[in-house]
């Protein structure tokens, strides 16, 4: 491929979907912005590293310029204290969209998550539209960040476009997995199709493999020019437990919707 992608910014890049998404996009962009609050070093002449914290609205503000694209991945990925998820995730994501929007950038894709519908039960194949039912503090904060993706897009004509990304894992390891296991191949193929799709005010899309068991609908991601082509069944004779009776009214977060993994969170709760 061409480096049609232009200057494209990854936020996170050195987490685990921030260093697949580098090495993918090498050959696709004319020049690739390493963003992380952790040191990363620059592999090849497209790459630049810069070390930041998102808290640093000044330093992302500098670090956007001359971006076409801006992949936003950094964050707390998984339940936290409630304070610490509004930090890292809500304020960050409002520092990105804030900055994205005086550098003028063309599309920002951002990574929300399949835990703010997690409280939906099994039986419900869910779709975008659908009324938000976070699991826990790091689905409220989600929540919160597609709110303020909505925001800019309404009212600074800022293009975004929130992913609602699954359980990615090189394969399915766990019994939930096989419904929400998004596999690298098919991250990499949502988040081209999110930078590219032409013409996109908002738009937020689930992104999981085409999982027999899946409880997500994939229209907005088709919509958007990516299909998934993996299916964590697939791989289910190697998951302990799948072939278990399924209880199709419990929770879809399974274990993170239990009472127990919020609390742990809540300072001095008994
Ligand atoms: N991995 C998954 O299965 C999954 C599922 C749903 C959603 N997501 C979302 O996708 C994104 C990436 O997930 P991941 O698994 O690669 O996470 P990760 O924890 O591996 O990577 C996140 C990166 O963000 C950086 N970071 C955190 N706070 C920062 C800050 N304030 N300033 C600068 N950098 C900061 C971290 O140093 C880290 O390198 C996250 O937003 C996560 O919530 C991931």
């Amino acid at each position: 491929m061409s480096p049609s992608l232009g200057t494209v910014v990854i936020t996170g890049a050195a987490g685990r979907i921030g260093n697949v998404l580098r090495h993918a996009l090498q050959d696709e962009v004319r020049h690739l912005v390493l963003i992380d609050r952790v040191p990363l070093t620059a592999q090849s002449p497209v790459e630049r590293v810069i070390r930041l914290d998102l808290a640093d609205l000044d330093a992302v503000v500098s670090a956007f310029e001359g971006a076409d694209v801006v992949v936003h991945l950094a964050g707390l990925p998984d339940e936290a204290p409630l304070a610490e998820l509004l930090n890292a995730n809500v304020l960050g994501t409002f520092h990105v969209l804030e900055a994205a929007r005086r550098q003028q950038v063309d599309r920002v894709v951002i990574a929300s998550s399949n835990r703010v519908t997690g409280f939906h039960p099994v039986e419900k194949i869910v779709n975008p539209d659908d009324p938000v039912r976070p699991d826990g503090f790091y689905g409220v904060s989600k929540v919160a960040v597609e709110a303020l993706a909505r925001l800019y897009a309404d009212k600074f004509a800022l293009s975004v476009v929130c992913l609602r990304i699954g359980s990615f894992e090189d394969r399915p390891d766990d019994v939930r997995y096989l419904a929400t296991w998004l596999s690298p191949r098919d991250c990499l193929g949502f988040i081209r199709a999110a930078m590219t799709a032409p013409s996109v005010p908002f738009a937020i899309a689930y992104a999981v493999s085409a999982n027999t068991r899946r409880f997500r609908d994939l229209d907005a991601g088709t919509q958007l020019g990516y299909t998934p082509v993996d299916n964590a069944d697939d791989h289910a004779a190697h998951v302990v437990g799948a072939d278990d009776p399924i209880d199709y009214s419990a929770p879809q977060g399974g274990r993170y919707a239990s009472p127990g993994t919020t609390l742990t969170h809540i300072h001095g709760a008994p």
